[in-house]
């Protein structure tokens, strides 16, 4: 396995890169915007392909650096499901799976720091973003923070996972690189509590500064989409009634984007075809499954996915490999479903 751990010193964050092996497929947690740049030129170093950019929660003291990685490497945005951010490419719940090639990470979801906390498990080691910190938590007094529902994320969560697993957190400002759960169930000073009550009452009298990224950050964050508006400018979107009327059409073919788990979870319009978006430049060169489809029967392409994100990115990677057919469904499965979209399992 490939792992990087990453620091920016402007805000103290660690950023985690992991691939399986070299010539795979890699993923980023929690990067940051100014480190991009280094990010991408270690991708190439180490002979790896970006496929997707994750955030613990919506950060306030750094502008993410998943909008300029989906841009330079049309890799697919995730995060969390309660996330306020925009548009993300992709969102993951509770009981979900992170995966890239070779290997796969648990969605824990883990609020209180924010309400759009989440940490991911790979075997040994757990990604914490800001909910557990090495001899310390994340702060609870902001952006829909509540140091109940931390303690609970803590002590009902993240505390159980067996005491040698690694603990790989998304800040330090001590020089701390990783810690273990054993180690911070002893020796983390926030985790000497008794009760919830205890702990509320703790992080109640830190009194801590705002972060001086948080009036730049914060609105910046929410704002990671992928300009969509571009797309239907240039005439290749379809609203979600739109897309209705080309249902079961023998001129139209719906192409889904999505992974398989995200179609069992939440459904697919009726008689699409499956293509995730990973396999997206191998079905759309010629000789790929995509490009004979465009070709031969004349048929319009339309691409759809989770929110609107893939699909844009696919569109404009099909026209410009000569698919002049391809659309995409604005607004993804999202829009769709609140259009009163049917959706079969
Ligand atoms: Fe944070």
């Amino acid at each position: 396995m490939i792992f990087r751990q990453l620091f920016d010193s402007v805000s103290s964050t660690y950023s985690y890169l992991l691939a399986s092996r070299a010539g795979g497929e890699a993923l980023i947690i929690d990067p940051v915007l100014e480190k991009v740049d280094r990010y991408l030129q270690l991708v190439r170093e180490l002979d790896l392909r970006l496929v997707k950019a994750v955030d613990t929660h919506l950060h306030a003291d750094h502008i993410t650096g998943l909008g300029a990685l989906r841009d330079r490497t049309h890799c697919i945005t995730v995060m969390g499901e309660n996330t306020k951010a925009d548009v993300v490419s992709m969102r993951l719940a509770e009981g979900d799976r992170l995966t890239i090639e070779g290997l796969s990470l648990d969605v824990l979801y883990t609020p209180g720091h924010t309400d759009d906390s989440y940490s991911f498990l790979m075997n040994d080691r757990v990604f914490t973003g800001d909910t557990l910190l090495i001899r310390g938590t994340g702060r609870t007094d902001f952006q829909n923070g509540d140091a109940r529902a931390q303690y609970e994320s803590l002590f009902g969560k993240l505390l159980r996972l067996p005491d040698e697993t690694m603990v790989f957190p998304a800040h330090d400002y001590k020089g701390d690189t990783v810690s273990t759960i054993g180690e911070e169930k002893r020796h983390n000073p926030r985790l000497q509590v008794k009760s919830a009550d205890d702990y509320a009452a703790l992080m109640a009298s830190l009194h801590l500064p705002n972060p001086k990224m948080m009036d730049v950050a914060v609105p910046s964050n929410m704002k990671v989409g992928l300009a969509q508006q571009e797309i239907a400018r240039r005439g290749w979107a379809l609203n979600a009634a739109g897309a209705f009327t080309l249902v079961g059409r023998p001129d139209a073919v719906f192409i889904d984007l999505r992974e398989k788990s995200e179609r069992e979870k939440y459904g697919s319009i009726p008689g699409a075809l499956h293509a995730p978006y990973g396999d997206l430049q191998d079905n759309i060169r010629p000789g790929g499954m995509l490009h004979a489809l465009a070709e031969d029967s004349r048929k319009r392409i339309v691409f759809y996915c989770a929110f609107g994100e893939r699909s844009a990115m696919a569109v404009q990677a099909a026209q410009d490999a000569g698919l002049s057919s391809a659309l995409h469904v604005e607004g993804g499965i999202d829009a769709w479903k609140k259009a009163g979209g049917t959706l079969v399992r």
